[in-house]
């Protein structure tokens, strides 16, 4: 099974997803400035919110895929709002890319608010939300 991860991470929270889903995957975690260059079965792919929505690198990477992709698994981290699961999934709609129905998403540290997260409670989870994906 091919697999690939990809996210965009203003101040490394959703980094820190990327980081543990490729080592429980052997596979690396890369920016979305890196397009990906052949068909892969699932995408993994890491967002955050920033003012309301998901950021235009984001919406670039997927709207310039021009690869096959099994499925999109997203995974996010905000401070307020659920997750960027329907920001994404409109950006796959327009390019026909299945969405999976699996999702991760944890809050993210801002300012003040969810100091430390994602902790390692949350990258345990990531984890094992991985290994339910890809079983
Ligand atoms: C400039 C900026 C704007 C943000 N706007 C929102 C927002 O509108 N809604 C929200 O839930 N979180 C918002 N956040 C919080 C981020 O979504 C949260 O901190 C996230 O974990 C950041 O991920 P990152 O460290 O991977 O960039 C904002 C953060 C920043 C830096």
């Amino acid at each position: 099974m091919k697999i690939a991860i990809r996210y965009y991470s203003k101040g490394g929270n959703t980094q820190k997803l990327a980081n543990a889903l490729s080592s429980e995957l052997g596979v690396p975690a890369l920016t979305v400035d890196q397009g990906l260059k052949e068909d892969v079965d699932i995408l993994f792919l890491g967002s955050a919110v920033y003012a309301f929505d998901a950021d235009p690198q984001v919406k670039e990477f997927v709207k310039n895929l021009d690869v096959k992709v099994g499925k999109i698994v997203n995974f996010s981290t905000t401070a307020m709002v659920k997750s960027t699961y329907e920001q994404v999934k409109k950006l796959a709609d327009q390019k026909n890319i299945p969405m999976s129905e699996q999702e991760f998403y944890c809050k993210g540290a801002f300012g003040i608010f969810h100091k430390g997260k994602p902790n390692d409670e949350d990258l345990k989870r990531v984890k094992a939300f991985a290994r339910s994906v890809v079983k």
